[in-house]
């Protein structure tokens, strides 16, 4: 029978009071997980959580910090999902290269150095689970596809594809046992897609930012947004022992906008 429980892992979330990140710690706590959220310092802990802390994806130093951190705390860490990330809504004329960069940085860099932070805490702690450890990483509908005024965006996102793939090919050639997958959301409502809708309006393309949520609702088959506990639904998943044979693989959730 599938094994879809976290009972006895450790879980650390990035980007956790944003709307997907709030939800996904939210899920894992439920299916078992003791969780680690973690996002700039400037938030307040969030639900579910059995620990907060500050990190900001983007330093390396940060993410050294938190290993050990971690390791003397809890001596092990199965869960690792790179959840927190930046949009970017710009036309490419319009769009500065520090810009572009910061939008690298966050989205793209940031999983590079967790992942390479994390890996050796996260392989020793799947040796004893069934299925292994589990990094998920958000890419979005938009590493899957092009947007217009969505290139710096779509960009790090299909980065994120596959600098996933690329991981879980390697781990598995190793033996080491940690799965590597991406989850890719179609329009979730969240901050971001309300800085979203304000951007589109500020660059002419609608007239305001009703009509603009209105024409990306429609742009999914289901003909709505979908909501951050759809996400963290498959994010769960993914890091169970009922996922022990996905690595590598793209979870598309978005009610069919990819679908044609
Ligand atoms: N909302 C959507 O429609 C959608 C669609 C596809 C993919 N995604 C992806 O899902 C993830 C979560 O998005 P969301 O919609 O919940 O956005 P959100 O804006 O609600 O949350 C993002 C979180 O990331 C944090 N963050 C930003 N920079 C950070 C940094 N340097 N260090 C640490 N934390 C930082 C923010 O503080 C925030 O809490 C992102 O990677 C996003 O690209 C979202």
């Amino acid at each position: 029978m599938s094994d879809f429980g976290l009972k006895g892992t450790v879980a650390l979330v990035t980007g956790a009071n944003g709307g997907i990140g709030s939800a996904t710690v939210k899920a894992l706590a439920e299916a078992g997980s003791t969780v680690i959220a973690t996002d700039l310092p400037d938030h307040a802990s969030i639900d579910g959580a059995a620990a907060y802390r500050s990190l900001d994806v983007t330093s390396e130093h940060a993410w050294s910090a938190l290993a050990a951190e971690i390791r003397n705390t809890h001596g092990r860490l199965d869960i690792l999902v790179n959840n927190a990330g930046i949009s970017v809504t710009n036309s490419i004329a319009e769009t500065s290269l520090a810009e572009f960069r910061k939008c690298m940085s966050i989205n793209v860099e940031s999983i590079f150095l967790g992942t390479q932070a994390m890996q050796n805490l996260l392989a020793e702690s799947g040796k004893d689970r069934a299925g292994g450890s589990s990094i998920v990483n958000l890419s979005s509908v938009g590493g899957l596809r092009g947007a217009a005024y969505m290139a710096t965006y779509c960009t790090s996102k299909g980065a994120v594809k596959l600098f996933t793939k690329s991981a879980a090919m390697e781990y598995a050639a190793l033996k080491m046992p940690i799965r590597v997958n991406s989850v890719h959301p179609g329009g979730i409502d969240t901050n971001m897609m309300d800085t979203i809708y304000a951007r589109y309006v500020e660059a002419g393309l609608f007239p305001d930012e009703e009509t603009a949520r209105k024409t990306v609702s429609a742009g999914h088959a289901m003909g709505r947004m979908g909501t951050p506990d759809e996400i963290a639904g498959g994010i769960v998943y993914l890091c169970t022992p009922a996922a022990s044979f996905m690595t590598g693989a793209e979870l598309v959730i978005d009610g069919g906008m990819t679908a044609h």
